[in-house]
């Protein structure tokens, strides 16, 4: 009887042994954004410290090759061998560049025998390892050596949906050290977003360094106080400040190059000008004087349009911004420029009497017009808030839609080329919760996160003008966060919906199955150690 006992308990042991090694590899494919295709192989994949990446094709997919290499290595405690070889080898992450995929497409297929890659190009390379990451258990992220690097067998064809998946990051309202815009970066890249929209200057803090202007940091990136609250009146008596030198700006779009990922710099104009104001009082239509603003708001003071001292001051910054960042777009801004000073200006009025313009809107117009010309003799697109529709739009412009999907749908319908960031679903400074007392202090708004996962980016339009829509932004505005972690609370896990309508064709999306994938994914931010909001588990 003892003995019958001890041969089951034997038996039961074994099979839980069985059972929980099964349960090593991960059961279900839980990837975000969702892939084209996911199909279940027969058998796992087990990577072990003598995996090697082996590169058959395409030594410009190294680079990708050595951060999943340095990811692994905190689990496995050493890097994973690197080389070229001919052939595709057994036991091995065999990696290649096949120009007849789409540039930012892969297949990933792991089976017992090896896991194969292949990239359209460096970028594809890349995507097919940040997915095999997500075929590995949250562990890696944290470099847990007991984490089971058992990859389930499986086939992935994957291709985005949208050219263009962006994120913005205001540091102009809360300045954010290079570690914390990294950090960020890293977010990004993990979600296989491929633009870093920087909004580096405005009324409260200029935070770009510009040699040929000095005091835009000097005086531009300080203020003396800041208001508490929403324009209280009350104020916290504390300086705030920074910026970035030219040599931090480099470091992170490098950083950011390595993770594919193109920084589009913003230099607002011809609004939300006071910190340039303070610094350089002539660019004013009034002459000032001005102060980097302390409080929130949409303010009068704006680089005057008559001056031509404000067009050689913003190309003398612009070829500054030209230099360092390689962005095909540059960021104008262009939002929220109130006409009062313009009104009231001799030298505006003079401009709209000389250039034949209608009123302030078409000087508006002129004004961004004449930096546009700027910039594509320089090589480069101009990118605006919708505002640049106001007064006529270049026939080249390309509009970023942020009051609601309208702006992007006109221009699209003008033959322009638009992204959507509507403040309706895409503003991840907005309440994420009806519940606003048990949330961080917030600007207002309710985007909750099925709300971002509703919007189609080119709903509302035909065939052709759909095409012209670039693809999805979310925008992290930061009058009221501070901090890394308040920040990523804002964007996680709605970074994931934003990911997977600009990835994921729109015939493949249903909110369900994304919460189910989504719920997963927060391991990983856990193990990352990245805060994020927990609505999603109610
Ligand atoms: C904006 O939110 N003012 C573009
Ligand atoms: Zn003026």
């Amino acid at each position: 009887m003892k003995k019958k006992f001890n041969l089951l308990f034997l038996l039961a042991m074994m099979g839980l042994v069985i059972v929980s090694r099964g349960a090593g590899a991960q059961e279900e494919v839980n990837i975000v954004p969702r892939p084209t295709m996911v199909r279940a192989e027969k058998g796992s994949f087990l990577l072990t410290p003598g995996t090697v990446i082996n590169v058959t094709g395409g030594e410009e997919a190294l680079p990708a090759c050595r951060l999943f290499s340095d990811l692994l290595a905190r689990s496995l405690g050493t890097p994973l061998e690197i080389r070229q070889g001919k052939k595709s080898l057994k036991k091995a992450i065999n990696v290649s560049v096949d120009a007849t995929l789409g540039e930012e497409a892969y297949t990933l297929v792991a089976r017992e025998r090896s896991v194969e890659i292949r990239g359209g190009s460096a970028r594809g390379v890349f995507y097919a390892f940040q997915t095999l990451r997500q075929l590995l258990p949250a562990g890696v992220e944290r470099g847990d050596p007991s984490a089971s690097l058992e990859i389930r067998g499986v086939t992935i064809e994957d291709e985005p949906r949208f050219a263009y998946r962006g994120m913005m990051l205001d540091v102009a309202r809360h300045f954010f050290p290079v570690e914390d815009v990294k950090t960020y970066i890293d977010m990004l890249a993990l979600h296989k977003i491929n633009r870093f929209h920087w909004h580096l200057t405005d009324d409260q803090g200029w935070r770009l360094e510009i040699k040929k202007y000095p005091l835009l940091t000097e005086v531009g990136s300080r203020r003396d106080e800041t208001v508490i609250g929403k324009n209280t009146g009350q104020y916290d008596g504390i300086p705030h400040g920074g910026f970035y030198t030219q040599e931090e700006v480099k470091e992170i779009v490098q950083y950011a190059a390595e993770r594919y990922i193109t920084v589009i710099p913003e230099v607002e104009l011809p609004g939300h000008a006071f910190a340039a104001l303070a610094s350089y009082p002539s660019l004013g239509c009034t002459g000032g004087p001005y102060k980097v603003a302390t409080y929130w708001g949409v303010f009068n003071e704006v680089f005057c349009a008559g001056k031509e001292e404000t067009f050689a001051f913003l190309e003398g910054v612009l070829d500054e911004v030209i230099a360092l960042f390689p962005s095909e777009y540059v960021h104008i801004g262009g939002d929220e420029c109130p006409k009062m000073r313009w009104k009231q200006c001799r030298a505006c009025q003079a401009r709209i009497k000389a250039e034949k313009l209608a009123d302030e809107h078409e000087l508006q117009s002129y004004f961004v017009k004449r930096i546009e010309r700027f910039l594509n003799a320089k090589g480069r697109k101009l990118i605006g808030f919708d505002e640049i529709l106001e007064g006529g739009i270049s026939r080249t412009a390309t509009v970023m839609s942020w009051r609601g999907t309208k702006g992007g749908l006109e221009a699209a319908r003008l033959g322009n080329q638009a992204v959507m960031t509507p403040n309706s679903h895409a503003y991840f400074d907005y309440y994420q919760s009806k519940d606003t007392k048990n949330e961080p202090f917030a600007i207002g708004g309710f985007v909750p996160l099925e709300k971002v996962y509703e919007l189609n980016p080119t709903e509302g339009l035909n065939e052709q003008e759909a095409l012209l829509i670039q693809g999805a932004q979310a925008n992290l505005w930061t009058e009221y966060i501070s901090t890394i972690s308040h920040v990523q609370y804002m964007v996680l896990p709605r970074m994931a919906a934003l990911a997977e309508v600009a990835w994921t064709r729109q015939d493949q999306r249903s909110y369900d199955d994304f919460l189910k994938r989504a719920i997963v994914l927060t391991d990983r931010y856990t193990a990352l150690g990245y805060n994020f909001a927990r609505h999603l588990f109610n």
